[in-house]
């Protein structure tokens, strides 16, 4: 076991892990974090996304060992005194979600997409979010939410770096 000191959605933690622990299972197991969800474990659909010292990262391919000494906001870190973070309130009035397994990870890559380009297109949008896939196949209102919370500010959200934690993914449609 390792022992480990992480910040998590503002809270100091240290805690012993395994060493072949990921980031997400640390999440959800240790932390009760379990917003951020598991889709796949093989990094292909985004579900797992978070922001590791503002950069977008999918979960499940980074060790909870590598989190030590670093930052990390999940979806249950976003909302501020009560109040939805933009990007969360664009999601709920366009209707940006179905089943809404993917919507954590979808919204922290959204984020991270307007850190990148505070003002895409919509083109840009669907290239930001290609690693994060809905099985839903709900895309078109996502894209829309993204860009209300580019109108809103959104940009200006959890994180300040950038970063595609994207690898693999179907093309929005
Ligand atoms: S669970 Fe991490 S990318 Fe699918
Ligand atoms: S809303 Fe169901 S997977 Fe995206």
């Amino acid at each position: 076991m390792t022992r480990i000191s992480v910040t998590v959605d503002g809270v100091d933690y240290s805690d012993e892990v395994e060493p072949r622990t990921l980031l997400v299972h640390y999440l959800r197991e240790q932390l009760g974090k379990t917003g951020t969800v598991v889709g796949c474990d093989t990094s292909n659909c985004g579900a797992c996304t978070v922001h590791l010292d503002g950069r977008s990262v999918k979960s499940c391919n980074v060790l909870a060992v590598q989190a030590d000494g670093h930052d990390v906001t999940t979806i249950e870190g976003l909302a501020t005194n009560g109040e939805l973070h933009p990007m969360q309130q664009a999601f709920h009035e366009c209707h940006a979600l179905q089943c809404g397994y993917c919507t954590p990870g979808m919204i922290m890559q959204a984020i991270d997409v307007l850190n990148d380009n505070p003002n895409p297109s919509e083109q840009e949008i669907r290239v930001g979010l290609e690693g994060n896939l809905c099985r839903c196949t709900g895309y078109h209102n996502i894209v829309k939410a993204v860009q209300q919370a580019a109108g809103a500010g959104a940009a200006t959200g959890s994180s300040a770096g950038t970063t595609s934690g994207s690898t693999l993914g179907g093309e929005p449609v």
